[in-house]
């Protein structure tokens, strides 16, 4: 049979971008990923009239706008999401971690939440509407919902807050009755698109943020819990350790990281305490005192 794609870069290439991909991004791709790297960056390389590797490089390397760079980062995540995503988390959220976290601190005082690695926003809007539903003392502290991404196409999503009926089936009925307004007009597939209610939009503050970059990363202190779900799996060892150290640093003391179900902190990193909660097992960062 003959294939009709290009034959994809020299092993030197692949080595070459990926080592450099690794580098800015944390994301690490091995041989088995060759074909979802290869075709994309030769559409970009097309794009740009780019006739070889090194002349592609350099423009990813030296651009001062960055913007290819960014172009062929947003193209390389995988960006798969929906609301109410591994829910047994947000349940142990409302039902023991912001108890535990609000006691002894006055009604008033703020809480921070950060989705890293939010892609279109599903997982901070669950937080959202979980927090508005099922956290009775919600009204009393004031809530920050941050939320970012390495992808400046995923986050433009999120902001617009639009999703199909794939990204919203595990919501239940009359909670999407509640918070989306139907919209005028179907998706590409012909299928129906709701808009999440601006209320809502605009609890969530998102922005653009890589966490293999300790520079970026810095502006995010005192966080009470992080949720970074099914990010560090495109991450090598040495990455995932690097991730670990630098949320350590983000959270406050007591603080707590939530994990996709496939991820294990124990295997990354030494400075989480693992907390069994009757819904989920969190990463706790040690406050100096009991648990
Ligand atoms: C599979 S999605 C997970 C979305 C959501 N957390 C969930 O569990 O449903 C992974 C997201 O991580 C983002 N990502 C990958 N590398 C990143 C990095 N270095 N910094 C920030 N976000 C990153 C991707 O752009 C993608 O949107």
């Amino acid at each position: 049979m003959i294939d009709a794609e290009p034959d994809g870069l020299s092993p030197e290439d692949y080595a070459t971008l990926c080592g450099f991909l690794r580098e800015r991004t944390g994301l690490s791709f091995t041989e088995a990923k060759r074909y979802f790297v290869d075709r994309r960056v030769a559409a970009r390389m097309r794009s740009v009239g780019a006739a070889d590797l090194t002349v592609y490089m350099n423009l990813l390397r030296f651009q001062a706008s960055g913007e290819e760079l960014q172009r062929l980062v947003n193209l390389m995540t995988v960006n798969e999401t929906y609301f109410f995503r591994e829910t047994y988390q947000l349940d142990c959220l409302v039902n023991s971690v912001l108890d535990e976290l609000v006691r002894g601190r006055p009604a008033g005082s703020r809480l921070r939440i950060w989705s890293a690695g939010c892609a279109s926003g599903e997982e901070p809007y669950s937080i959202a509407i979980m927090l508005l539903e099922r956290w009775g003392r919600v009204d009393d502290y004031e809530i920050e919902l941050l939320a970012s991404d390495i992808d400046s196409a995923v986050l433009e999503r999120a902001r617009e807050g639009v999703y199909d009926e794939r990204a919203l089936q595990g919501l239940p009925a009359h909670l999407r009755v509640k918070y989306f307004q139907p919209l005028r007009g179907a998706d590409e597939d012909g299928g129906p698109r709701w808009r999440i209610m601006e209320e809502l939009r605009e609890s969530v503050d998102f922005s653009l943020v890589n966490i293999a970059d300790p520079r970026q990363v810095r502006a995010f202190r005192g966080i009470d819990v992080i949720f970074c779900r099914n990010l560090l799996i495109y991450f090598d060892d040495l990455g995932r350790r690097e991730a670990a150290a630098m949320f350590h640093d983000a959270l406050a003391p007591g603080g707590f990281i939530c994990l996709g179900h496939s991820e294990s902190m124990s295997r990354m990193s030494s400075l989480f305490i693992p907390r069994r909660f009757p819904d989920a097992i969190l990463y706790q960062k040690p406050d100096g005192g009991t648990p």
